[in-house]
């Protein structure tokens, strides 16, 4: 199987090299346990070390505001973004229409762009703003398929998030995007502690154990050789 490298220090190591190419993984967790820096870390590492046009799709935040996040980590990101290698696009969820015509229309644009750039990585922040908008949870379900089903089709290897309770066995907030996703990374935040748990990744022999990281003045370092308890995490 092919692999990409996630671009986050420690993790390839618990993955068997990388995420495998053309794969969706869900990054889920609570309020907190830098699923944002995570996902920014992936699309910037990319374009840096391994010379691949990421594009960060944010639902929640501004553009501005995610660059300015990159670039409180010191990261270059205006270079990279010069050259069309970091891009970063903002959805529109005004609900002017239908939910599925918006979806459709959003998965539109996001695919011009993908084709456009050569986008070989996706990362989409977060799914969980869908549903500040909707009431019902089977039209959310619904949205998130369609959603998942579109990006999977997109040839890149895609990344998204999902805001969880911070509790051990809640992987993510409406209960489908984990069906939706080929693999699932979950985040904890213990304080003082964070960590990283791999749940699954199709096709993948990955670690079946939870490893602690920490936020350095670069990012995320994850430590693959040291462990946590399963019930040190609350
Ligand atoms: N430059 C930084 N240096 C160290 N820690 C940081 C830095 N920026 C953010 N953090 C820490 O990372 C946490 C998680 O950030 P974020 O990725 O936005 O969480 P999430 O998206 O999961 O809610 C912040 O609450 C803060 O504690
Ligand atoms: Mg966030």
């Amino acid at each position: 199987m092919e692999r990409i490298k996630s671009g986050i220090p420690g993790l390839d190591e618990l993955i068997e090299g990388g995420f495998p190419i053309g794969s969706t993984t869900l990054l889920s967790g609570g309020t907190g346990t830098c699923k944002t820096i995570f996902s920014m870390q992936y699309i910037y590492n990319g374009a840096l070390l391994y010379n691949e046009p990421g594009l960060f799709v944010t639902i929640e935040a501004n553009a501005k505001n995610i660059a300015w996040n990159m670039q409180s980590f010191g990261w270059d990101v205006g270079q990279l973004q010069e050259e069309r290698k970091i891009n970063i696009y903002r959805m529109h969820l005004a609900p002017k229409k239908s939910f599925g015509d918006l979806v459709k229309e959003e998965l539109s644009t996001i695919t011009g762009i993908v084709k456009e750039l050569g986008i070989k990585r996706i990362a989409v922040d977060s799914t969980t703003a869908f549903a500040s908008l909707i009431d019902d949870p089977s039209t959310i379900r619904n949205i998130l398929f369609k959603f998942g089903d579109g990006l999977k089709e997109l040839d890149c290897t895609t990344v998204f998030t999902s805001e969880t309770k911070s509790e051990r066995n809640v992987f993510s907030a409406y209960g489908v995007e984990e069906f939706m996703a080929d693999g699932l990374i979950m985040l904890y935040f213990t304080p003082p502690n964070r960590s990283i748990f791999v749940r699954k990744m199709r096709g993948t022999k990955h670690s079946k154990t939870v490893h602690p990281f920490e936020v350095t003045p670069k990012g995320i370092v994850i430590k693959p050789k040291e462990q946590v308890l399963w019930e040190a995490i609350k």
